[in-house]
């Protein structure tokens, strides 16, 4: 069986998969059972000086996704550190505690959590696009304690600019990415916005942001030397693969134990494992970056190539065929035949397909 163990900043995991900060680490009694679904370390929600007033209703499912107008956590820091930190703690796994939001704060707030902290998240999601609020920050938590300090990033398109930044500071990891905003629903049976909110406005997470989260995580990892804990509408063990191959190298998700509930961990790790080995995979951390040096190797194309149905998979569900814009897919006697003079080689039937029939080459 694959090795899922990672070790970041001197912390050990037993696997890659752990919570992000929001309702799944909400309390002590929430990280509790975080890891007994199977998460290896617990990333509690973000507090701050003052507990957040949080507009209602603040979460919806969008299908695609989540909308949530959360700020950070609606407890006081007196009773995190009273109470929910210690029982948190109880659990005997590495506890990263989330922080926010300015320096001032963080300077307050770092040694009063510092006795139950293996390290520091700093949230940046509401500091906005100047660089010096968020590099002030890192400097005052490096300043306050001895432990790594982590720093949660909101997507940006200047990805890289920001990380180097954050790392020059002194951050020795980055978590990305937070939720993507704002965005909006509207329940069209009361034609209210379905967040709460002042603005009508929401954060979107979950499914829909993935691919923007393995783009900021290769992004960086490109630029910077720090790990990076890859966050953003995971819910599977390929989806984990997907964020090392980009250059993570842990794993942390919000949405899917939302909506799924604690288990999720244990059944992504399993998946995750059950990935490696059919890859022949000894450990997680050989797909770290691994994309990067297959793109070294990769022949840049503009040429039309076909792909090729392996007939014996095919199940002759058509969903190739409906959606080829190309209209270059038929089924004759029931397999997926490819007319490769019509064919424009998007790619886009490869994807469709839920048993793994087309693929390129062979
Ligand atoms: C309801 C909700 C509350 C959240 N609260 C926090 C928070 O307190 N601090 C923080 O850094 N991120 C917070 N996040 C962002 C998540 O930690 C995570 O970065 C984001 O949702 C993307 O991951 P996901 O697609 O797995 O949910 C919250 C997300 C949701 C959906």
């Amino acid at each position: 069986m694959a090795d899922l163990s990672v070790e970041i900043c001197g912390l050990r995991f037993s696997s890659p998969l752990m919570p992000a900060a929001g309702p799944p680490t909400r309390d002590g009694a929430a990280c509790l059972a975080a890891v007994a679904g199977g998460a290896a370390a617990i990333v509690s929600k973000t507090i701050s000086q003052q507990p957040a007033e949080v507009p209602r209703p603040c979460m919806s499912d969008v299908k695609i996704g989540m909308l949530n107008t959360e700020l950070w956590s609606e407890l006081t820091k007196e009773q995190w550190l009273d109470r929910e930190y210690a029982i948190a703690k109880s659990a005997g796994v590495p506890l990263i505690v989330g922080l926010g939001y300015t320096a001032a704060l963080i300077a307050e707030l770092a040694p009063m959590v510092r006795p139950f902290a293996d390290a520091l998240e700093l949230s940046c999601h509401y500091i906005g696009n100047d660089l010096t609020p968020i590099t002030d920050t890192v400097k005052a938590a490096k300043r306050a304690v001895d432990v790594p300090v982590f720093v949660k990033m909101s997507p940006h398109p200047n990805i890289q600019e920001i990380a180097l930044a954050v790392e020059a500071a002194g951050a020795d990891a980055l978590v990305m990415i937070n939720s993507f905003g704002p965005c909006m629903g509207i329940d069209v049976e009361t034609g209210l916005p379905l967040m709460g909110s002042q603005s009508g406005y929401g954060w979107l997470s979950g499914r829909a942001i993935k691919s923007l989260a393995v783009r900021c995580i290769f992004d960086a990892a490109n630029a910077v030397k720090i790990p990076i804990f890859g966050v953003g509408g995971v819910s599977t063990g390929k989806d984990v693969a997907e964020m090392f191959m980009a250059g993570a190298s842990a794993v942390q998700l919000c949405t899917e134990a939302i909506l799924k509930g604690p288990a999720v961990y244990g059944k992504i790790a399993a998946e995750l494992s059950a990935f490696l080995d059919s890859h022949g995979y000894q450990s997680v951390n050989e797909l770290k970056g691994l994309t990067r040096r297959k793109m070294q190797q990769r022949q840049f194309s503009t040429e039309a190539t076909a792909p090729s149905v392996t007939k014996l998979r095919c199940i002759s569900c058509g969903n190739c065929v409906k959606s080829c814009p190309y209209q270059a897919i038929q089924l004759v006697d029931t397999k997926a035949v490819i007319d490769q003079t019509l064919c424009f080689g998007c790619g886009l039937c490869l994807s469709r397909c839920p048993v793994g029939a087309i693929g390129w080459g062979g």
